[in-house]
């Protein structure tokens, strides 16, 4: 295993569509899906897309833990789950405001509007095609994660910049109150 470098925004790996991956069981997927979760963990995130470890490819991982402030209904959680070559579509129009930070994005929060229910699909390392439904918390991971293969970061879908924050900062004015939470950064306190 090996923990990979994360980019940070600004750097033109963030912006640009990540490219197909032809295989997903090629034997140096399974590998980049292994190195991701490693650095994703070591990271303490919740999600990590390759863009986000300098390579331009369709690829996520991400776990949506249960419990979580947004959890609404039996679609909440998800194991962790690399996929490859993942698309999303919402299964209803209606959007909610949740927190999230990013590993490219060090040290800030933003209230994102999202989809509240999704489905999506794409293939495992193993060859595996996985097509799920998500609501809440998990669905924000998925569109946040997937939105990085487009070259998009969640400051970008925000709506009102007036609640972007550095972490430290909500964290006093959300003191016990478990409503901040964030699909990649550190967990709230
Ligand atoms: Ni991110």
């Amino acid at each position: 295993m090996t923990l990979l470098k994360i980019a940070r925004m600004g750097h033109p790996v963030l912006l640009r569509r990540a490219d197909d991956i032809a295989d997903p069981t090629a034997a140096d997927i399974r590998r980049l899906a292994q190195d991701m979760v490693e650095t994703m963990r070591d990271a303490e995130g919740v999600g990590l897309a390759a863009p986000q470890i300098h390579v331009s490819r369709r690829i996520i991982v991400f776990f949506a833990p249960e419990g979580r402030a947004e959890d609404e209904g039996p679609h909440g959680a998800s194991p962790l789950t690399a996929l490859i070559n993942p698309v999303y579509q919402p299964l209803s129009p209606e959007k909610a405001l949740g927190w999230e930070g990013c590993l490219s994005i060090p040290g800030l929060t933003g209230a994102v509007p999202r989809f509240r229910h999704i489905g999506y699909r794409g293939w495992t390392p193993d060859g595996q095609l996985i097509e799920r439904e998500a609501t809440g918390f998990h669905a924000r991971v998925v569109q946040h994660e997937i939105d990085h293969l487009d070259g998009i970061l969640y400051t970008m879908r925000m709506n009102d910049l007036s609640l972007l924050s550095f972490t430290e900062e909500l964290k006093h004015r959300m003191r016990g109150d478990d409503d901040a939470d964030e699909a990649e950064g550190d967990a709230p306190p």
